[in-house]
């Protein structure tokens, strides 16, 4: 009998072979996407999304002590799919009974915007790793089949598609189905280490801060004749609101998170600056090579947050916070330090020992679906941290203070009406070229 087979019967048999409607009502382990036993221990993944993130996240899920397989693939272009498996195969990887962990035949390779949903359904774990404009669409079908999910951030790139990720959010967790998000700092020994004293108090109260996402940019396509404007920005998804939210949400999304963890909050306004300085050309799409950004939060605080891409500058990545007793930067280094005004080390961190939070946050989610738990739901603090950096860009790109409820319930959709190669995204470029930019003072806010 194959493990399938074994599964199905186990199913049928134990009188959980249900529909939706009656998960939320079982045990946590009954569930569709909670199910384990000691028959068969495989836990099958779907990779949604097979480009850089998607093969490391992948490798990371088989890297994990449980009986990890991968058993569909689905990606929107057919050569990021190949790449993926030849990726993924290139290591031979077989479980205790010599068959291989990456099982994908043809029949569970899916290409093209739709395939996300017949690859969910094969697997108990999820991987959404495609740009973070489709990920709402993903999550939500995702849970719909109640399935566990680890999905990159950021997790939305505007509003519209926040408030869909914390209505998802809601239903996974009335599932009971754990979702990880990439937001590794996370799951990073030092930041939780450090972060956790410091809202103890071990620097007093946080009045202040910096968060940076300062360096060069990332990658271009450049256009080939005959593609589609469809194809086109789906190759250079960076540049495209609709798709990546622009670097303040699809990079910097990461520090903002960590001031808002740190502040146990997340901001009630925001104002701030931005524009295009150096990556003018037409082949950089809309977005802005850098924004900075007042964040204040309920208590009167402020947290600066400052983003840009130029090539050949001073770089830097990380956070950096006041207290009332002390201050803290670099908690992503090896070494650091809570530390007194007068420099004396209120508490040092070593983090040379430590392991790789790419690989931390995934052996934690499948040790957790291994042993049945409900641990992870991260889901709605990521919403909630990617609706901060979208409000941020909603500042810079307008000039206007901008409130957290009005940003939240903001109506402005960038989602294009249809999905298909030869549809038209909302934003086009004109006659040579170049696509429309914010313009602060004019373009709305929310
Ligand atoms: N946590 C981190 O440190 C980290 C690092 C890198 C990337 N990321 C995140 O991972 C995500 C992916 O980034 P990447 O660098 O891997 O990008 P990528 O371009 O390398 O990969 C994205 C893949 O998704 C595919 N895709 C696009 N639309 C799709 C759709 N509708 N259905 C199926 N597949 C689709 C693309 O063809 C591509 O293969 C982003 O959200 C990014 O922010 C996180």
């Amino acid at each position: 009998m194959t493990n399938d087979t074994n599964r199905r019967d186990f199913l049928k048999a134990s009188g959980l072979l249900t529909g939706g409607a009656l998960l939320s009502s079982l045990p946590f382990g009954a569930s569709a996407g909670g199910f384990h036993n000691s028959m068969d221990d495989t836990i099958k993944v779907a990779l949604i999304g097979c480009g850089g993130r998607g093969k490391g996240a992948a490798q990371q899920a088989l890297n994990t002590k449980q009986n990890v397989k991968i058993v569909a693939l689905a990606d929107a272009f057919r050569d990021r799919l190949d790449d993926a498996y030849k990726v993924l195969t290139s290591r031979e990887l077989k479980d205790a009974s010599g068959n291989p962990k990456v099982d994908v035949p043809d029949e569970r390779k899916f290409v093209g915007f739709d395939g996300y949903k017949q690859a969910i359904a094969l697997a108990d774990v999820v991987i959404l790793a495609t740009p973070p404009g489709f990920r709402p669409m993903h999550f939500e079908e995702a849970v719909r089949q109640g399935k566990h999910v680890f999905m990159e951030k950021p997790v939305a790139t505007d509003a519209p598609g926040v408030r869909r990720v914390l209505a998802a959010a809601e239903e996974a967790k009335k599932k009971k189905l754990n979702v990880v998000t990439g937001l590794q700092r996370r799951y990073q020994p030092s930041y939780r280490e450090m972060v956790k004293r410091i809202q103890d108090g071990a620097l007093g109260d946080i009045i202040g801060g910096q968060v940076y996402w300062v360096s060069g940019g990332v990658w271009q396509n450049p256009r080939k004749p005959g593609q589609t404007e469809m194809d086109y920005q789906m190759r250079n998804w960076y540049y495209f609101n609709w798709l990546c939210g622009d670097h303040i949400t699809e990079q910097h999304v990461h520090n903002i998170d960590v001031a808002n963890w740190v502040k146990n909050s997340y901001p009630v306004s925001c104002q701030g600056t931005g524009g295009r300085q150096v990556r003018t050309d037409k082949n950089y799409g809309e977005i802005f090579d850098h924004h900075i950004v007042d964040f204040v939060y309920a208590d009167g605080t402020t947290i600066n947050s400052q983003c840009r891409h130029y090539e050949g500058t001073y770089s830097r990545v990380d956070e950096m916070f006041l207290g009332t007793k002390g201050k803290v930067e670099g908690m992503e280094k090896k070494a650091s330090a809570l530390m007194a005004y007068n420099g004396t080390p209120i508490y040092s961190y070593n983090a040379k020992a430590d392991g790789n939070p790419y690989q931390i946050e995934h052996d934690e989610l499948f040790a957790a679906i291994a042993k049945g738990e409900y641990k992870f739901a991260d889901a709605e603090r990521t919403a909630k941290s990617t609706m901060t950096s979208i409000m941020g860009r909603m500042a810079t790109y307008s000039g206007k203070v901008v409130k957290w409820e009005e940003a939240l319930n903001s109506q402005i959709d960038l989602f294009p009406d249809r999905l298909a190669w030869d549809a038209m995204p909302k934003v086009l470029p004109n006659a040579d070229g170049y696509y429309p930019i914010a313009v602060p003072g004019k373009t709305i806010a929310v």
